[in-house]
């Protein structure tokens, strides 16, 4: 794949990837996703994302370990997850389960794992951290994006992260930089295709709100 892929085509085809293979990411890909992603824009141009790509295979075994007592959590009985939604079979979703439960597997192998982060000015609490990410997903779908154009899988995903505290210490945040999600990267095992979402017409309205 290359970055000939349309924009287009990118967006209609930039599924979750969740089964990557353990091939090294070439260093200067890592750093070209970190660059589009450091393209989006943000409130008042104020640039805070910051982006901490993890390889070390101990932090990403410490990350793993983190991520699969929450993916425990997300599947067990009294996690409260909907077996199926209107617009998703069960079948389908249990496919989805299936991916996440692979990842939750594997995600120590996986050769880079990209956590999005926001820098504060001063130390802040969880609850007002979580205001900051609208300056942030818009980067992290560009790296999603250009993941994709780069023929590179990638999901964006929040579980690991789930334990603040723990995943704090891992990744040696200062007070400061809050850590939003994490974005395992890799060569992908499964294969790229259209996703699934609602009709346009479903979620469109012109004007003024209307049934
Ligand atoms: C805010 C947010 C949090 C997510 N957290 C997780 C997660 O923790 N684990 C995971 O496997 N996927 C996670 N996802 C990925 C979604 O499950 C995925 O985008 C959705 O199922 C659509 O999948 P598709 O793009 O392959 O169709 C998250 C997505 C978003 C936007």
């Amino acid at each position: 794949m290359s970055e000939d892929l349309s924009l287009f085509d990118a967006i209609y085809s930039c599924r979750a990837m969740r089964r990557l293979d353990t091939k090294a990411v070439p260093e200067e890909l890592l750093v070209k996703l970190i660059d589009a992603a450091n393209q989006a824009p943000s409130g008042s141009n104020m640039q805070r994302a910051r982006w901490l790509v993890v390889r070390d295979p101990d932090q990403r075994k410490k990350l793993a370990a983190l991520n699969k007592t929450a993916v425990e959590a997300y599947v067990g009985p009294q996690s409260g997850r909907a077996g199926a939604l209107p617009h998703q079979s069960a079948e389908k979703r249990q496919r989805m389960l299936n991916s996440v439960l692979w990842q939750a597997e594997h995600l120590q192998d996986c050769p880079a794992i990209v956590i999005a982060c926001f820098e504060f000015d001063a130390p802040v609490s969880g609850s007002e951290a979580s205001r900051a990410g609208s300056s942030l997903w818009p980067g992290v779908q560009n790296l999603l994006l250009a993941a994709r154009a780069l023929g590179l899988g990638a999901a964006l995903t929040t579980l690991g992260l789930s334990d603040r505290k723990a995943s704090r210490a891992v990744l040696g945040l200062p007070d400061n930089i809050e850590a939003f999600g994490l974005i395992p990267v890799g060569y992908p095992l499964g294969k790229f295709g259209p996703v699934t979402r609602l009709p346009v017409a479903e979620i469109m309205r012109w004007d003024r709100w209307s049934a």
